[in-house]
């Protein structure tokens, strides 16, 4: 069985009570638990993990590289947040490993300030998802399954 990495990057830990408008009312929790779901019903495992340090998610993204080298990982899942817009880390660590990695956003970031616009994750992506709510998510374990 194929591993799927879900990776949340700075302030997802705040899901359900920050700016509910934007970001909808589930938690970081019932994003985990939608996550469960999707990847059991795809043949899928979840390893699923949210931090606020961009070295961290770099080190995660390695560590998915590895798996992705042994044949055990159907992709990567990375909700960046702000440092969608910020990293060439991010950019450069998608790039040296190789992994298949969807780039999701719970808001349409295009819809946003003009920061949000820009993002280094996406030329190094094998695709983008945005402004589906956290429902994003099971789309996005669904598409991976489609890509195997
Ligand atoms: C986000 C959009 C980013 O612009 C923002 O910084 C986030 C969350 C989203 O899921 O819509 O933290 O990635």
């Amino acid at each position: 069985m194929k591993t799927v990495f879900v990776l949340n990057g700075p302030n997802l830990n705040l899901l359900g009570t920050r700016e509910p408008q934007v970001y909808g009312s589930q938690t970081l929790d019932d994003v985990q638990a939608l996550c469960e779901r999707a990847c059991a019903a795809n043949g899928f495992s979840l390893d699923f993990r949210q931090t606020n340090s961009e070295g961290t998610l770099v080190d995660w993204l390695h560590e998915a590289g590895h798996l992705h080298t042994s044949g055990k990982l159907a992709g990567v899942i990375l909700n960046a947040g702000a440092y969608t817009h910020t990293s060439v880390a991010l950019h450069d660590a998608i790039k040296g490993t190789g992994i298949c990695l969807i780039e999701l956003h719970i808001s349409n970031v295009h819809a946003r300030e003009a920061f949000r616009h820009h993002s280094f994750i996406s030329p190094a992506a094998k695709s983008v998802m945005a402004g589906f709510g956290v429902n994003g998510y099971a789309l996005a374990i669904a598409g991976l399954a489609g890509m195997q």
